[in-house]
């Protein structure tokens, strides 16, 4: 199959192009679209077919359910059996954004969107052409991440071709996204509001409204339980770069003695070496590629940067890449999640010789 490729001016977004995508979606087909998270792999949620068309391209388990996004407030009320007062007001307060909501599905969605299951994940975007395109593709678009499973999620057109050319019907290009980690997700199916997968949308900024927010238990930390995550995406080695990642915790100046021992250890045995060092800290490195992710001043430009640093890791081929940790307070909490899955959870601590 041929793709067609279009770049789209994300803050006014063609008609034409819009028009032509939503007909491609309406007819089952799939399309590649920007968020303000990652980019997505769209098809008409309400359409088995088009569902499964999905998993295929993706090469995902069927068990893992797609999240629909909506573009109207009235669409939840169609595809959610129970709209609990909590999601009304998290809805008020975060949608159009980064935040997906889990609710008791009605009969109108598909099991072949929800994984089998009875609940059905919703979000609504605020990318002005996911908005436009959502509307034009018939108002319920599912949408996981639009990268090949197991690879970082994209957060630029490049890295949807890199995984997707030839096998979806089209993409648009809106250039980069905003904010590089996939939404929150926060389960309101069961009467007390728990937080499935931590992102932009922190606990600091849900509690306020709805009071006291769980977090899965399966997904803090390094996930020392025996419960599996509620999110059946969560427990797939995501985000996975091919080299082997370690992420090396404690004070700063412990990190960096650290990772510089282990670096030279590497590339004194012949391997290619990749660090993930920090605007503070990236001069302070001698061997190995070192590629800033970011400043600790800013923590949403670490966010904004950890999958495409993965993904160039990768292109340059290295053997062994070793990450400093970061704070694990406000947006950290989801950049840590993400860094330690892609890590398969393989953390060290540093020490100081
Ligand atoms: O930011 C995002 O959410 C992006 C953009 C494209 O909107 N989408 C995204 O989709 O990250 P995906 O498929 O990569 O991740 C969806 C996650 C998976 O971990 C899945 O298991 C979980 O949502 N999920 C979906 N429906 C669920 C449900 N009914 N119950 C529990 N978890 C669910
Ligand atoms: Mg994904």
């Amino acid at each position: 199959m041929d793709t067609i490729i279009k770049k789209i001016n994300s803050k006014k977004p063609d008609p034409d192009i819009i028009k032509q995508a939503g007909d491609i979606l309406k007819a089952g087909g799939l399309v590649a679209f920007p968020t303000e998270t990652v980019y997505g792999l769209g098809a008409d949620a309400l359409q088995e077919d088009a569902s499964a068309r999905i998993y295929k391209a993706k090469g995902r388990p069927s068990d893992n359910p797609l999240i629909v996004h909506i573009a109207a407030y009235e669409a939840l009320e169609e595809i959610a059996a129970e709209i609990p007062a909590e999601a009304k007001k998290l809805a008020d307060a975060f949608w159009p954004g980064p935040l997906t909501m889990i609710f008791k599905k009605t009969d109108k969605v598909p099991y072949a969107t929800t994984g089998g299951l009875d609940t059905v994940a919703v979000r609504m975007p605020k990318d002005p052409v996911a908005l436009a395109l959502i509307r034009a593709g018939g108002g319920y678009i599912a949408a996981p991440s639009a990268n090949t499973s197991g690879r970082p999620s994209p957060t630029r057109a490049e890295h949807v071709a890199e995984d997707l050319n030839g096998k979806i019907d089209m993409l648009i290009d809106g250039g980069t996204v905003g904010i590089g980690l996939e939404s929150t997700i926060v389960d309101m199916s069961t009467g007390s509001p728990m937080i499935l997968r931590p992102g932009y949308i922190t606990q600091e900024k849900l509690s306020p409204l709805i009071g006291r927010v769980e977090l899965d238990p399966a997904i803090v930390g390094r996930g020392e339980t025996d419960k599996a995550p509620k999110a059946p995406g969560m427990k797939y080695r995501h985000y996975a770069p091919k080299a082997d990642l370690t992420v090396v915790k404690g004070d700063a100046a412990a990190i960096v003695r650290t990772i510089k021992r282990l670096s030279a250890e590497k590339t004194a045995a012949g391997f290619l070496v990749g660090i993930i060092a920090t605007e503070e800290s990236k001069d302070l490195y001698r061997e190995g590629m070192v590629k800033s992710i970011g400043t600790r001043q800013r923590e949403e430009t670490i966010a904004a940067n950890l999958y495409a640093i993965l993904r160039e890791f990768d292109e340059a081929g290295v053997d062994y890449i070793y990450s400093e940790a970061f704070s694990e307070k406000g947006i950290g909490q989801a950049i840590m999640n993400r860094l330690l899955k892609a890590a398969g959870r393989k953390v060290i601590k540093a020490n100081g010789h």
